[in-house]
């Protein structure tokens, strides 16, 4: 089956300055659009548990990622994050936005803004784009018990797709956010010669 649906991951960047490499194609098809959905409608039954196995999980297999974290950086045991009504509370925020990327599955442009958004947000979070395909790889794990049966090599496919086309956009969105704050960062250096023109 061909390729049903295509996003551009700079939907904010202007045309005339896009890339070849700029430009991030959704693969998926409408045959995985609809296997997604459908495992969607399981999982979201089980929300806040998938959000904190997804996180405990990610602490254990890259601790790296812990520190990014002000609230858990200073958990030393994990176990007690289980409990934690910070994590459940990040976690329910994280498969919310899971949720609403399913939601968008068949309105492209409105799924790469949210992405992207989400990237730049991150920059401001310090949370650097190398660390976002631990995210989906843990999803997965964390959901496939749930589906039991359901969950096939197909599915499990579709779910990586899925991933690997948001985290490219969150990284777009984590480069422009760096690149605009550096611009602004420059900026005022810039304007010393011209003040000190002025005052001579
Ligand atoms: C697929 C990958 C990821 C997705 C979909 C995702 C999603 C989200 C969402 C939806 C939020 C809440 C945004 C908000 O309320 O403004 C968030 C916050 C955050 N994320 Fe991520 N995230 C991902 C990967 C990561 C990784 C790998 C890290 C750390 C290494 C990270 C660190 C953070 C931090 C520090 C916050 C702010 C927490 C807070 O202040 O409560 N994220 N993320």
């Amino acid at each position: 089956m061909g390729c049903a649906m295509s996003g551009l991951g700079l939907v904010a960047k202007p045309a005339g300055d896009m890339k070849d490499e700029d430009v991030v194609v959704a693969n998926l098809s409408q045959e995985q659009t609809e296997m997604i959905k459908e495992s969607w409608k399981v999982i979201q039954e089980d929300i806040a548990k998938v959000g904190i196995i997804m996180f405990v999980r990610l602490f254990e297999t890259h601790p790296e990622c812990k520190d990014v974290f002000f609230l858990f950086r200073d958990v030393e045991d994990l176990e007690r994050l289980r409990t934690s009504k910070e994590l459940r509370a990040h976690g329910l925020r994280v498969m919310s936005f899971i949720e609403k990327t399913v939601a968008r599955l068949d309105q492209m442009e409105r799924l790469d803004q949210l992405a992207l958004d989400l990237g730049k947000a991150h920059y401001r979070y310090n949370a650097p784009p190398k660390y976002y395909s631990y995210v989906g790889v843990e999803f997965i794990r964390a959901v496939q018990p749930i589906l039991k049966e359901k969950w096939t090599a197909e599915l499990e496919e579709a779910w990586k797709d899925l991933f690997l086309y948001v985290t490219r956009i969150m990284k777009k969105g984590y480069l422009l956010e760096e690149r605009d704050q550096h611009s602004n960062t420059i900026e005022p250096s810039k304007e010393k010669p011209d003040k000190k023109n002025t005052r001579l």
